[in-house]
């Protein structure tokens, strides 16, 4: 792929990877900034890179090293947000895309932060609990230089938890000297965590898909529900719909895809899955299917709660359903938009669809700085609240300008990213 774009030098750019569908995105939505247009390019390149080699000694005596990320995208409207992923496929190309979203997801749902990411070039799988401690400690010891409540706080992501959160607060406040609960979020409720968290990222998938169900006239009652992922996302939002009455029909995750017609039983699911580590060998099914086949079956709402990439030009032609809720961050290549949109599927994209969680973190770190904490109903009631705003004012913007509610979404954020840059503009 080539590109029009000034890239950095650390980038490839004949393969530019999720970086280059973040770069896409914003060239949708810069003609629609109007004057603010003449800051855009600062969306287009990270504030901050830290790149890390992250050493532990295995447990059989050898040493192992990692490849560790934080980036800081940008932090006009306040302090570095977004998540730790530990996965052996982390690259620094999907950390700045990762990072770049949180930018527009913190804006779009008007929390005071700028957007950052990090990650480990590692498969947890292959660490044994003590190997992960070590690994998390060295790599929070790295990354101290640039995090702190203040600064940049840190949350979970894919294959990280309340436990890697734990250990995280913990290497900073012996690094520092001082106990500071707000420097990471996501944390166990003992620790200064927020009830709600766990779930808030699901719960607010579950929030704008009844809002966008409303719209395209769907009753959540007997939905036809497709999940990709059944982590921490995909397995909550399962959870809420079958809950409301919906029929969770198909669920894939990295060991297969399970298929009930009739709707899978949901909680049965989470109890093989806590057992046996994948959906696979789930006996209430009627099918097992591969992987790509997943794509093809038809409902009326699908929710890529996965990885990033996984609606491409090439599968994006057979997917049959009415809305589709993006629990994940970057699951829809841009070419995938366009044919989704021809195909007049409406699209709740990442930036908004999986805001729920950032949202509660930062209720999290909220009730860290003022040691006073909320109870569940309070946090839930002010996350749908959020949620259902934000939806709406997402929604008069695509109505307004015709554009999809990706592009209304990106218009909404980065106007108020950009207007923060330019009252406070440039140093020195
Ligand atoms: N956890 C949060 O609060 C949060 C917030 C916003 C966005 N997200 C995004 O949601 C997505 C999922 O995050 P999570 O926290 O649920 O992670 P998780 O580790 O809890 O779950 C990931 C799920 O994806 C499945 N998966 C992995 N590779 C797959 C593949 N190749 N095909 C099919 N399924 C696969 C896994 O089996 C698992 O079920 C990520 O894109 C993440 O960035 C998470």
């Amino acid at each position: 792929m080539t590109t029009e774009h000034a890239l950095p030098s650390y980038l490839n750019p004949d393969d530019l990877g999720p970086w280059g569908q973040y770069l896409k995105q914003i060239d949708r939505v810069t003609p629609h900034l109007g004057n603010l247009s003449r800051w855009v390019e600062t969306l287009k390149r990270p504030k901050r890179i830290l790149t890390v080699d992250v050493p532990i000694e295995r447990d059989d005596g050898s040493i192992a090293h990692y490849e560790g990320y934080r980036v800081q995208h940008n932090m006009s409207r306040g302090p570095g947000k977004g998540g730790v992923r530990f996965h052996q496929d982390v690259t620094l190309s999907e950390v700045m895309a990762l990072s770049a979203w949180m930018t527009v997801k913190n804006a779009a749902v008007n929390v005071p932060y700028g957007g950052a990411k990090g990650g480990i070039r590692v498969d947890p799988k292959t660490l044994s609990r003590g190997e992960l401690q070590r690994l998390t400690r060295r790599y929070t010891s790295e990354i101290s230089l640039i995090i702190g409540p203040n600064k940049d706080i840190p949350a979970p992501d894919v294959n990280t938890n309340e436990q890697v959160m734990a250990w995280m607060m913990d290497s900073y406040a012996m690094i520092e000297g001082n106990l500071s609960t707000g420097v990471v979020t996501g944390k166990p409720i003992s620790l200064g965590g927020s009830l709600g968290r766990r779930e808030a990222t699901g719960r607010g998938v579950f929030v704008v898909g009844q809002a966008a169900a409303a719209k395209r006239g769907v009753a959540i009652q007997g939905a036809r529900v497709a999940i990709q992922g059944f982590g921490n996302v995909g397995g909550v939002a399962a959870t809420m719909f079958a809950e409301a009455g919906a029929k969770v029909i198909a669920v894939q995750d990295h060991t297969g895809t399970v298929v009930h017609s009739n709707g899978l039983d949901v909680a049965q699911l989470h109890k093989h899955v806590a057992e046996a580590g994948g959906v696979k060998g789930f006996p209430g099914i009627e099918q097992f299917m591969d992987r790509d086949a997943f794509w093809g079956i038809e409902s009326d709402i699908l929710i890529p709660a996965a990885l990033e990439q996984q609606i491409t030009a090439a599968n994006a032609p057979l997917i049959r359903t009415k809305i589709i809720l993006e629990g994940a961050n970057g699951p829809t290549t841009p070419e995938a938009d366009d044919i989704l949109s021809d195909k007049d599927i409406l699209i709740v994209p990442d930036v908004l669809a999986n805001a729920g969680g950032v949202t509660v973190s930062y209720f999290e770190w909220v009730q860290d700085f003022s040691s006073f904490f909320w109870s569940e109903d309070e946090i839930n009631a002010r996350l749908t609240r959020i949620m259902q705003d934000a939806f709406n004012s997402v929604w008069e913007v695509s109505q307004d300008k015709k554009v999809t509610l990706r592009t209304a979404t990106f218009i909404l954020a980065c106007t108020r990213v950009l207007q923060a840059r330019e009252v406070r503009g440039l140093y020195p």
